[in-house]
């Protein structure tokens, strides 16, 4: 896919596209901003190097592409002064890092981040990647049976298996249902959207059959074949889509650093 005003380089043919040619610490022209909304949906997942962001440039730029999401489960981890930006930061006193299951950000939400974008100041020598998947793919490639069978399902996902036990004492976590196969609103293709980090169980059917359902597809889309890999170096970004992608923020660098901020774009009502 050819850009008229950067440079996509393909990661995997499935998804990802590492992003040359522009400066995001800067103000963007109408036509840059047209061909990155063109690449995420390209690639689902685009990176970027060497982009020294602080928040307010951070907060600018996930403003080209919507509104700012802010979950309230995720308040503990706000930057001071800054409720739009998340810290993820884990380091040798972590017991536990957030993210490491497969999952699209917050699909507990009622309206969950059309994407998120990550940014890391700190990163380990080696380690601390995180793997994307392609849900069209993983969509496309199951058999036509199973897409009938999948058809107008809707499936709970509760914050409670993601945050529970890491988010202040009484805090409401929310639950909602969505359709199990969604339709990406720019693209028109469906995406599989249930995942192990927040899906809990398929509506109207035995819940035994649920679990061996999500069983199967929780698999499924770990597939390495609908992959890519993010190595991180010190003010790298990663912006991807939550409602074709998954991810998983592999922790195999303890008892090293890793650190930055996440600004989370706001979404619709998966459909
Ligand atoms: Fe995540």
């Amino acid at each position: 896919m050819e850009y008229e005003t950067l440079t996509v380089t393909t990661v995997t043919p499935q998804i990802g596209g590492e992003v040359s040619g522009i400066d995001l610490t800067g103000p963007l022209s109408d036509a840059q901003v047209a061909d990155l909304h063109r690449a995420l949906d390209d690639r689902l997942v685009l990176f970027f190097r060497d982009q020294p962001l602080d928040h307010a440039a951070h907060i600018r730029f996930a403003k080209l592409f919507g509104g700012i999401h802010i979950a309230p489960s995720t308040a503990p981890w706000q930057a001071p002064g800054h409720p739009e930006v998340t810290i993820i930061h884990a380091d040798a006193d972590s017991t536990f890092v957030a993210g490491e299951d497969w999952h699209s950000d917050m699909s507990c939400d009622p309206e969950p981040p059309l994407g998120s974008i990550l940014y890391l100041h700190t990163v380990p020598p080696t380690g601390g990647d995180t793997v994307f998947s392609n849900m069209y793919s993983a969509y496309d490639t199951l058999s036509d049976r199973m897409k009938a069978h999948l058809e107008g399902l809707t499936a709970m996902h509760d914050s409670v298996v993601g945050f529970g036990g890491i988010t202040p004492e009484g805090m409401k976590l929310p639950r909602n249902s969505h359709p199990v196969v969604r339709v990406h609103p720019s693209t028109g293709r469906k995406a599989l959207y249930v995942n192990r980090g927040f899906t809990t169980y398929i509506e109207g059917i035995p819940r035994k059959e649920s679990d061996a359902l999500l069983a199967y597809l929780f698999d499924h889309v770990q597939q390495p074949a609908f992959q890519c890999r993010f190595s991180w170096k010190p003010h790298s970004i990663a912006f991807w889509d939550n409602r074709c992608a998954q991810h998983s923020a592999i922790w195999d660098y303890f008892p090293q650093t890793r650190s930055g901020f996440r600004v989370q774009v706001t979404g619709d009502t998966p459909r």
